[in-house]
């Protein structure tokens, strides 16, 4: 339980605070430099949600990854925070009270069984020096990186042999920061589970009404964060209502938010071999879908995929994700072959 108080000295770690930030001009340049200010807004129900979640997931993953393949030579477990934060998250319960509650960076250190190796990440050095300070006190081998998350990303998945380590990979940045490129080099590891809170208000910011107010600019956030120019036929189809008074006829975007994470779950479904969940919307206090938090496997094998998607579904479920499911298989998997 988040501990309230209310004062509001301690930084905050959390989100893009979309609520707030609905009348801001949010170019490609602004969504960056955001990204590196934006240390003192807070989080709603949604921060607690996101932890809650992936809590529960990093549990489940260690117990069932213990002794796997064999309890002689057991995988590696990894855990990278690609934005780490401080350890520590303030979220506005109401009006008047701010509570703070632990962030990813601590919940994957506190985690049971623990992780043989943590990497937290993040570009803020105020943040980083937070997390020197925080990781100073845990036995596992945990190690902090001042760098711009995709770089830091890039070196650590080219250091390590990706057989013989199996890992989560928590994508929780302000904005539009993650470029699909980085998501491309998590996939190939197919080593990886990844949570990623798809900046989904952000997205659809960018993507104006109207198609003319698209600047380059935006436009080129928009490839960046979706990897694809596609999205222009996508998300836009020419207005029918325009051209009757002889005006220019233009496109508009009829895509609504969740037409735009259903399109990035099937493009995220391109790259991860394994499994992509369904989103799990996360809103604002007035209900407006700000993030869709996906869980992506890269593992291929049939026997990871079917382990990873029943915890994730059951975890997910939990917090009201709709989920699909096929009807059961009479067969049971063979338990010794996971991962
Ligand atoms: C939403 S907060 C992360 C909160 C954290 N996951 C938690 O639960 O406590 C985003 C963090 O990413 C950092 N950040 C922003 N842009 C970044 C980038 N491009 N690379 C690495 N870190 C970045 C910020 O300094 C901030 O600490």
């Amino acid at each position: 339980m988040p501990s309230a108080n209310t004062n509001t000295k301690q930084e905050s770690c959390d989100t893009f605070a979309c609520e707030r930030q609905e009348e801001r001009s949010c170019t490609f340049l602004a969504t960056f430099v955001e990204s590196a200010l934006m240390a003192h807004s807070f989080g709603g129900p949604w921060t607690q949600i996101k932890l809650d979640l992936l809590r529960r997931y990093l549990i489940s993953f260690n117990k069932a990854l213990q002794n796997r393949p064999s309890a002689q030579r057991p995988f590696a477990r990894i855990y990278i925070d690609a934005f780490a934060g401080t350890g520590e998250c303030e979220i506005r319960t109401d009006e008047q009270t701010v509570a703070t509650i632990e962030g990813s960076a601590k919940i994957a250190l506190e985690t049971v069984p623990a992780f043989d190796e943590v990497h937290l990440i993040d570009l803020n050095p105020i943040h980083v020096e937070e997390l020197n300070r925080l990781t100073s006190t845990y036995e596992t081998k945990v190690k902090v990186h001042l760098d711009e998350a995709k770089n830091a990303i890039n070196k650590l998945l080219g250091s390590r042999n990706w057989n013989n380590s199996r890992g989560v990979i928590f994508l929780d940045p302000y904005g539009m920061t993650v470029p699909w490129t980085t998501l491309q080099r998590i996939a190939a590891t197919k080593a990886l589970d990844v949570w990623y809170l798809f900046p989904l208000s952000a997205t659809y910011r960018q993507a104006a009404t109207d198609f003319d107010k698209v600047d380059p600019t935006k436009a080129k956030a928009l490839d960046a964060v979706l990897g694809t120019q596609d999205w222009r036929e996508h998300f836009y189809q020419v207005d029918g209502q325009a051209g009757l008074l002889g005006e220019a006829e233009g496109k508009v975007r009829t895509y609504k938010a969740t037409d735009i994470a259903d399109y990035v779950k099937s493009r995220l479904a391109q790259v991860f071999e394994g499994w992509v969940s369904e989103p799990l919307y996360l809103r604002s206090s007035k209900g407006a879908p700000l993030f869709a938090l996906f869980c992506c496997i890269s593992n291929p094998s049939p026997p990871a995929v079917e382990l990873a998607k029943r915890i994730a579904n059951h975890i997910l479920e939990k917090f009201g994700a709709p989920i699909k499911r096929k009807p059961k298989q009479t067969s049971e998997l063979n338990q010794s072959s996971l991962f």
